[in-house]
Formats: C-alpha cells, structure tokens, sequence
C-alpha cells in the first residue's frame, strides 16, 4: 500500500492568509496530496508568505534556508511559494533561490495543481500574473470541510485604499467583491454542515459590493446572511473607519446574530499622522463612530491595529495615539513598528523616526494596552456570558471557546460540549483569557 503523497503547508501573515491555505489544501487534496504536520516527512512543501512587513518576509527567507537541507536530503522534494511575498518577488524569486521549485501569486492558487504536476516532471515555474476581472471570483474552491462550527468566508478580495505605508494593493491586486449568490449559497451549505459562526473576511469588508454592479452592499449582506435558517453567529472583518457608515452602526443593534465585537483598525490617533498615511478620517470622526457604536451595541468589545514610528511621528503624535487608545479602550491592539515597504508611497518619505525611539514608544504602548486589556478582562468577572465552545483548550482538560466579544474563555467540562452554544459564568479575568464556570440549568 502506499502512503500517498504528504504536503506541508506553513502559513504566515493575516487570516486571508489562513483562508488561502485553506483553498490550497482542497486543491491539492484534488490531486493526491495530504496534510502532514512533520516537514521531514513531506513530497511537497509549501509557504504561504507574508510581505506586509519586512520581518514577515525575512522569515520567510530564512525557512526558505531551513528547507534547502531537507532538499538535498531528500532530492525528490518540491517546495513551492505562494502569498505576497511570491507576488512580490515573481520570477526573481526562482532566480534567487536556486533550490525553489514553485513560485504562485496571490491571483494564482487555482493553478496549483497543474504547476505542481509539472513540478513533479522537473520543472521549475512561477506565476504571478494577476486577474483583475470577474473570472478571478469563478476560481474559488469550494470548502468541502464536514468539521468545525466557525467558518472564515472570503467576501472580496484585494484593495484599493493606498494607505501610503501598505503593500496590499500591490501584492493583493484591485479590490473585487464576490457575487453575493455565491456567498449566501455557500454559508447555507456550510451551517447545513453543522456551522454556527461565519466571519465575513475581506481586506475592507464595508466597501463590499461597491464596484460591483448590481450588486448589493455591505449592510445588505449582512442582513441576507442573518436571514440563514441555523446561523447563530456573525462577524466581519476588516473593517476600514472611513467606510464605516451608521447604517453600518445600526446592524449592531438590529441583527440578533451579529456579535458585539469590531477590529476597527485607527492606526494613529495623530490627524497629521492619519493625513499622511492617506486614511480618510480624522482623529474625532474615528472617536464618532466609535461612540455611535457604544450607543447600538452596549458592552461592545473594540480592537483595533495601530502602527508607532510612521515618518514624521512626533512624540506628541505618539501621545495622541496613547491618548487615543485611552479614549476607545480597546480589548485589544494589535501594535506594529512602521516598516519601509517597497512600492509604498511612504517609502518615499525621508522624516524616518529613529529606531530607539520608534522601539521605545512601541513598548511604552504595549505598557498601556495590557494594563487596558487587563481592567477589562477583569471587568468581566460575575457576569454570564454566551460562548461557543470551539475544542478543547491547550491548558491541560479544559475547553475553549469565545465570547460574541470575541474574549477568549476556558471553561472545565466534558469533551462533548465542542461544537455548542453554552451559558458561562466568569470567574477570572487574566491577559490573556477568562477563566469561567459552566452555568448548569
Ligand atoms: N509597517 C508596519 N505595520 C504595517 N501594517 C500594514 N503595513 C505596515 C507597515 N508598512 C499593519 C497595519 C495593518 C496591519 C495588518 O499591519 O496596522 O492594519
Ligand atoms: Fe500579509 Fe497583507 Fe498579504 Fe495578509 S494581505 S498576507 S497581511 S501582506
């Protein structure tokens, strides 16, 4: 008997990252491949990359070394790179790293399958060409998965915002959404399998439907998808601040499913930093929504990314950010030092922070946001919380689950509660996490 032929998959970067690799392994499924967790063991390893930072791309280089290793060891071995970084660097990338077999862009992972099968023959290939039209949205796999009740459904792709310090647009193409239809149809196959939790996913969520004729918007299919028989939950991400209109806002408080949770990116608290990074809104309009938000949806839980050190950040720009973070107390920040990106209008800017001081304010952020994140983890201790119990936790015997807030919870209880919707009581708060009691009827 053989075994069949194994495939590594390491991914790096965002959850449209984590999607990708999802398509890649049915599409390689398609073609004889299985997943394995042990690298040594694979037929075809491959690397979905992320360039949003330099760091993310260095350590894309340096698996790449790691694996030259296991190449020579095992000469039969293919080892294939896709995501942003393969967008990034096309053919260059073949040329560069001499023991790469494949090279797929960001618009490429439904020709996986055939460059791997040429792959397998001895060829070395890339391919990066980008298909800004409506045949990219015809390409889409379709999720075959029976396990699991949270779903990541990729809602549009790609974006057209030109923050001037990201690379998005340039690795992830023009912004299309998909057809509505197939998006509704494929969330009911997906609840009809035991789905309760579907989070919307696209690079701007709330510009959905925009550029698309005839097509419906955003709040529209929200609603649609609340109309689902079986759909317990709901959430989107991500959201940009500057399309984030109050009908919007109102869903928060109309749509039973949608979960009191938002990842409302600000990325600065500075109005001239925001003027320079190209995004739309000013400090006070982002502090609106934010209030208007309160208002729907009391209790809701706010995160948000924030990036330290962009060219031309004062410490009082720095201070606004702090304050800022103060204002909206976040559940959580996702913080970032600025990082040069190729392309990038920014990267044009000559006002660079220096690097202590860019280190320094990042730490002193860090400093608040856990003492913030902190109160409110806290903040919950006494109250019943709704939580979906996903699998079981890595603390030893314990399972885990999320909060509609998105709070992580791990609770003790058995194994067959995986899968359901349960009433929970908090009894510690910590950074990380809330530790709570089952409510027994
Ligand atoms: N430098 C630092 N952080 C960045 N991000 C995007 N581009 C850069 C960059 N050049 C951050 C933003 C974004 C998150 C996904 O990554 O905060 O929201
Ligand atoms: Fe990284 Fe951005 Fe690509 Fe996601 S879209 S993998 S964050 S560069």
């Amino acid at each position: 008997m053989t075994r069949g032929k194994l495939l590594y998959l390491e991914t790096f970067g965002c959850q449209m990252n984590v999607s990708d690799s999802e398509k890649i392994l049915t599409l390689l499924k398609g073609v004889g491949y299985k997943p394995t967790q042990d690298p040594s063991q694979a037929d075809l390893v491959i690397l979905n990359t992320c360039s949003v930072r330099a760091k993310a791309e260095e350590k894309v280089y340096n698996h790449l070394v790691q694996y030259k290793g296991l190449k020579r060891k095992k000469p039969g071995l293919i080892l294939g790179v896709g995501g942003c970084v393969a967008q990034q660097e096309g053919v260059r990338l073949l040329a560069n790293v001499p023991h790469l077999d494949i090279v797929f862009g960001t618009h490429n992972l439904h020709l996986l399958p055939e460059m791997v099968r040429a792959a397998e023959e001895g060829e070395r290939l890339a391919e990066v060409a980008f298909i800004d039209n409506e045949t990219r949205l015809d390409l889409f796999p379709v999720d075959d998965r029976t396990d699991g009740v949270s779903r990541f459904v990729t809602v549009m792709q790609g974006c057209d915002n030109f923050c001037t310090y990201c690379i998005v647009p340039y690795v992830r193409g023009r912004e299309i959404s998909r057809r509505s239809a197939d998006v509704l149809d494929e969330i009911s196959g997906m609840v009809e399998k035991g789905v309760m939790e579907v989070t919307l996913l696209g690079q701007n969520v709330n510009s959905y439907g925009a550029k698309a004729a005839g097509e419906m918007n955003f709040v529209s299919l929200l609603r649609e998808v609340s109309k689902i028989r079986g759909i317990e939950r709901i959430r989107f991400t991500t959201s940009h601040p500057k399309d984030f209109s109050r009908p919007l806002i109102d869903c928060f408080a109309e749509i039973p499913q949608l979960c009191g949770h938002i990842h409302l990116p600000a990325q600065s608290g500075s109005n001239a930093v925001l003027s320079a990074m190209n995004r739309g809104y000013t400090r006070e309009e982002y502090l609106g929504s934010i209030a208007l938000l309160r208002a729907a949806c009391p209790g809701i839980q706010i995160t948000g990314d924030i990036i330290v050190g962009f060219p031309g950040e004062t410490e009082d720009d720095f201070r606004a950010t702090l304050s800022l973070m103060e204002e909206v107390r976040y559940a959580d920040v996702f913080s970032f030092i600025y990082s040069k990106r190729p392309e990038t209008k920014a990267a044009g800017f000559t006002d660079e922070v220096g690097k202590d001081e860019k280190q320094e304010r990042l730490d002193r952020l860090i400093v608040l946001q856990r003492r913030i994140t902190l109160e409110i983890n806290k903040g919950f201790v006494g109250t019943v919380q709704k939580v979906l119990i996903e699998g079981e936790s890595r603390r030893g015997g314990q399972l885990f689950g999320r909060t509609s807030g998105n709070r992580i919870v791990n609770i003790t209880a058995d194994a067959s509660l995986v899968g359901s919707m349960v009433d929970v009581v908090i009894t510690r708060g910590y950074q990380n996490s809330l530790q709570g009691e089952l409510v027994e009827e």
